[in-house]
C-alpha cells in the first residue's frame, strides 16, 4: 500500500478502539463488530498548514492524481501510496450560486447553494468513495468487487471496473426497486448483475455473506476507505467558496456514508487547525425511510461518545421486522431502513450540531421539480435535500441569512421515469407511477402542449402558452 505509519484502520467504538493495518480488508471490526475508521497519525503525513495551500494542485491538471477532484486532496487522505491511485477523473463537480431555486426554498439571493454531485463520470456522488475503495481494492490484488446498491453505487463500481478493467463487478440489486437509468448502466458497463428477490436491505445482509464466503471486495460504504473519497465533496464545497465554511451542508440520507464522511471530514479539517468552525449538518431521509429520523428526533438516540444505546436502534429493527414494514419512497435511491452507517452518522452529527428531517414524497418531487426549473436539475433522493432546507426554513431552524449548501447527489437523467410521470398530463401513468406512492398534486408540472400536426394550430399554441 505505501505509506505506512501515516494510516491505520481503528474501530469507531472507544472502548474497543482496535487498529488494524491499512493493507487489512475489512468492513467490521473483527473483535467488537463496530464499524472502521482510517485514521492518520498527521505528524508522519503532510497535510496543508492552511487549505489555500492546496491551490498549487491546480496547475497541475495533467497529471491524473491532480485532475481527479477527488485525489488532488490526497494530503487529507493519505492512506495510499500517491503513484498506485485508481482514478478515472471523477469530482469535476459544480457548487452553483442558485439564485433561481433559493425563492421555493425561503432564501434570500446569494444564500442558497447547490452541490452538483450528478456531474461524476457515471452520474453520482458514488464516484467519490468508488475511486477511493477501488484504489485499495486494486492495492491488496483484489480481482472481483461487489455491492449491493440501490442503482447509483452499482453504476459506478461497474464503471470502475470496465474503465480500468482491473476487477470483475458483481452487483446484487432488489427487484423492481431500480431506476431503469442505473439499472443500463450495470449492464451496459458489463456487470454481473444479481438481481434477487427481495429490496436493499435484503441484499445488503445478502452481498455481506457472499464477500466473506467468496473472498469478494465489498464495496459497500461500510468500507472505510469509501468514505475517505467522500470526504473530498466538502473539500470542494470549502474550495468553491474560497475556502469559507458555510453555515449549513443538507444532504439526504440513505445509507448514511455521505453524512458520516461530512462529519469525519470537518472533524479532521478541525483538528488540524484548517478551519476555525464546523457547518451544520442537516440529514433529510424520506418519509418511507425514516430510521434516522425516527431515532435520532423521534427516540433521542445520540452518539455520547460512543456510549450510545444501540438497543434504541435494535428495538426500532424489531418493530420494522415483527411488522413486516419495508421501506417505500419515490426516491429509490434512499429506500433503506437499515443503513450501515447509523453509529458513524450519529457521531457526524454530534461533530456538526446536526438535525434530522423526514420529506414526503409530494415534497420531494415538487423540490425535484423546483431544482430543474431554476438549476441543472436531479434525480427524487437527491431533491430531498431541497425539501429539507425549505422545511428547515419554514420551521426556522436555517435562519433568513444562513448561507446553505444543499448536496446534489445524482443526476437528473438517472430517473426520467419519475420525472416525466410528474410532468404528464396522462392521469394513468401518474397514477401508476406516483399516485401509488401518495403524491397527488404536480404542483409544479410543466405539461406537454398537445397540438394537431397543423401549422396555424401550432403558432396559436405557441402564441397562448410562451
Ligand atoms: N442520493 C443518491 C442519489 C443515492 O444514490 C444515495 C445512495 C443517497 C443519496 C444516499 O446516500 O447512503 O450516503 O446516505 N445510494 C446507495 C446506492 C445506497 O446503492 O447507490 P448515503
Amino acid at each position: 500500500m505505501g505509506l505506512s505509519g501515516v494510516a491505520s484502520q481503528k474501530c469507531i467504538s472507544p472502548p474497543c478502539g482496535a487498529t488494524f493495518d491499512v493493507g487489512e480488508v475489512l468492513v467490521a471490526c473483527p473483535k467488537c463488530g463496530e464499524l472502521l475508521d482510517v485514521v492518520y497519525d498527521w505528524s508522519k503525513a503532510s497535510p496543508p498548514s492552511e487549505l489555500r495551500e492546496l491551490e498549487k494542485y491546480w496547475t497541475q491538471r495533467h497529471n491524473p492524481l491532480r485532475f481527479s477532484g477527488v485525489w488532488r486532496f490526497h494530503d487529507l487522505l493519505p492512506f495510499v501510496d500517491p503513484d498506485s491511485v485508481v482514478t478515472v477523473g471523477e469530482g469535476q463537480t459544480l457548487l452553483q450560486q442558485a439564485d433561481g431555486v433559493a425563492p421555493f426554498v425561503g432564501m434570500k439571493t446569494g444564500r442558497l447553494f447547490l452541490q452538483y454531485e450528478g456531474m461524476n463520470p457515471s452520474g453520482s456522488f458514488k464516484d467519490n468513495g468508488m475511486t477511493a475503495a477501488f484504489t485499495h481494492a486494486n492495492n491488496i490484488g483484489a480481482k472481483r468487487a461487489a455491492c449491493a446498491s440501490t442503482g447509483n453505487t452499482s453504476a459506478s463500481l461497474a464503471m470502475y471496473c470496465s474503465v480500468t478493467r482491473a476487477m470483475r463487478a458483481v452487483i446484487f440489486i432488489g427487484s423492481g426497486k431500480i431506476s431503469f437509468g442505473k439499472l443500463s448502466q450495470a449492464l451496459d458497463y458489463g456487470a454481473l448483475t444479481v438481481q434477487i428477490s427481495g429490496d436493499f436491505d435484503d441484499a445488503m445482509q445478502r452481498v455481506k455473506e457472499i464477500c466473506s464466503r467468496l473472498g469478494i471486495y465489498l464495496v459497500n460504504s461500510v468500507n472505510p476507505f469509501r468514505l475517505e473519497g467522500q470526504k473530498t465533496i466538502m473539500f470542494r464545497v470549502l474550495e468553491s467558496l474560497g475556502w469559507r465554511v458555510p453555515d449549513w451542508i443538507v444532504v439526504p440520507g440513505g445509507n448514511l456514508g455521505n453524512s458520516s464522511a461530512f462529519g469525519k471530514a470537518f472533524f479532521e479539517l478541525k483538528q488540524l487547525g484548517l478551519i476555525d468552525r464546523i457547518p451544520r449538518l442537516a440529514v433529510i431521509n424520506a418519509a418511507g425511510a425514516n430510521t434516522l429520523y425516527e431515532l435520532f428526533e423521534k427516540r433521542g438516540m445520540r452518539w455520547k461518545d460512543g456510549h450510545g444505546d444501540p438497543t434504541l436502534a435494535n428495538g426500532y429493527f424489531g418493530e420494522l421486522d415483527s411488522t413486516g414494514a419495508k421501506a417505500s419512497t419515490i426516491a429509490s435511491a434512499i429506500e433503506i431502513n437499515r443503513p450501515v452507517n447509523l453509529m458513524k452518522c450519529l457521531r457526524a452529527l454530534d461533530v456538526c450540531d446536526g438535525v434530522v428531517r423526514e420529506v414526503s414524497d409530494q415534497q420531494i418531487l415538487d423540490a425535484k421539480s423546483q431544482v430543474g426549473a431554476g438549476g441543472m436539475g436531479c434525480e427524487p433522493a437527491s431533491a430531498a435535500s431541497v425539501a429539507g432546507a425549505k422545511l428547515l426554513r419554514e420551521e426556522g431552524v436555517i435562519g433568513m441569512d444562513d448561507e446553505v449548501v444543499c448536496i446534489l447527489t445524482g443526476h437528473l437523467l438517472k430517473d426520467p421515469k419519475a420525472t416525466v410521470a410528474y410532468h404528464t398530463t396522462d392521469q394513468t401513468e401518474f397514477d401508476e407511477v406516483l399516485g401509488s406512492r401518495g403524491v397527488r398534486r404536480a404542483s409544479f408540472a410543466n405539461r406537454a402542449v398537445r397540438v394537431p400536426n397543423d401549422l396555424d394550430e401550432i403558432i396559436k399554441a405557441i402564441q397562448l402558452y410562451s
